[in-house]
């Protein structure tokens, strides 16, 4: 490596031989030269060059300096009277440049890193929660004001959570109601839970009662992708399990749920259905006083009292406890309440969709 060059191609070798210290002529050169380095130096890192090579160890003044110790007695005043003067004239020359060189330095830097306090600000994007993380939320905030639990399950599931335990017969034809992926290999029996169920069992298994929990998560079904359909979705499900719990409990619930998450004019219908795992069944219905088209009825999801079976299953005495269970699907309820038509726009993850809907909605 070689070392750097000093600015200015200023260097810290001595500009001229040294001049004899009684020389008043080569002193008076070397001060000159001196004087018009400094002058030269237009910053103050080729100052500090200069200043090296008149006033450092090996300039031509300093080594002459040094010579005065070797000289006779007459000389020596002489000498030390010349060679004062001179150093003097150099260092003053030094210190009025140093002077005005660093008042330079402190105007350039003000202008150079002065803030335009009125200049537009560079913006980064907030980016925004997806809408159907907020609505999730929102979901889980209403039931844990009730007093509900949120619980989880896994998304891999095993098909006996996924349907066994909630009362599908292995040919029962209900297990095609559900369009299944199931995982490689077949004998593993596991599967992309279809619906948020299972976690009933589990969190009847995991927890004493009564259980008043909401589990909301991704559910997998083999649906094409189009306007209402998503192979990959989000579903919410209420799992209470109780002394004494009723249909007429199943109904104040997700009646208050409707108002809270649609406006106090929300109602609420059951209608017969079937499913395995809750008997009775119904299909739910809201009304919607703030639909886009003006206030309607809406199928929202599924819902029932939870079969003795899958009571039995789970170690719980049906004579003793009972219990309701509803779900409903996220990206739907996404679709209807907030007035989005088309599902593509949930998935495709372009930030000025979410953006739209802001922190709240
Ligand atoms: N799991 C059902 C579905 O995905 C919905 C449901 C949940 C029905 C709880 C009854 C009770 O369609």
């Amino acid at each position: 490596m070689s070392e750097p060059t000093p600015p200015n191609g200023g260097t810290t070798e001595a500009a001229s031989p040294a001049p004899h210290p009684t020389d008043e002529a080569a002193v008076q050169a070397a001060v000159d030269a001196a004087l018009t380095a400094f002058v030269d130096a237009t910053d103050l890192e080729s100052l500090k060059a200069a200043r090296l090579a008149h006033t450092g160890e090996k300039s031509p003044l300093s080594l002459a300096n040094r010579e005065i110790g070797r000289l006779d007695k007459a000389e020596k005043a002489t000498a030390g009277k010349l060679m004062g003067g001179a150093r003097g004239r150099v260092n003053q020359a030094l210190a009025a440049r140093t002077a005005v060189l660093e008042e330079e330095h402190a105007a350039r830097i003000l202008v150079e890193e002065a803030v335009d306090v009125t200049a537009a600000p560079h913006r980064r994007r907030a980016g925004a929660r997806h809408p159907l993380s907020i609505l999730q939320d929102r979901v889980s905030d209403i039931f844990v004001g009730m007093g509900w639990e949120i619980a989880e399950g896994p998304e891999v599931e095993s098909e006996w959570f996924n349907f066994d335990a909630l009362n599908f017969a292995p040919d029962h034809p209900a297990r095609e109601m559900q369009d299944t992926f199931f995982i490689d290999p077949p004998a593993s029996h596991l599967v992309l839970r279809t619906h948020t169920s299972p976690v009933q069992m589990r969190s009847l298994l995991e927890r004493d009662l009564p259980v008043y929990v909401l589990c909301p998560g991704k559910t997998f079904r083999t649906d094409e992708l189009d306007a209402t359909h998503t192979p990959v979705f989000h579903q919410f499900e209420g799992l209470a399990v109780d002394k004494g719990l009723t249909m007429a409990d199943l109904r104040g619930t997700l009646e208050h749920f409707a108002r809270q998450m649609f406006g106090a004019e929300a109602a609420i219908r059951l209608r017969p259905n079937y499913f395995p795992f809750t008997e009775p069944s119904a299909e739910m219905d809201i009304f919607h006083p703030g639909a886009k088209g003006g206030p309607q009825w809406i199928e929202w999801g599924g819902c029932g009292m939870v079969h003795p079976n899958v009571l039995r299953a789970a170690g719980v005495d049906p004579e003793v406890y009972s219990g309701f269970a509803f779900g409903m699907g996220i990206e739907r309820t996404l679709m209807f309440r907030n007035d989005v038509p088309d599902m593509h726009d949930m998935i495709e993850g372009d930030i000025r969709f979410s953006e739209h809907f802001g922190m709240e909605i």
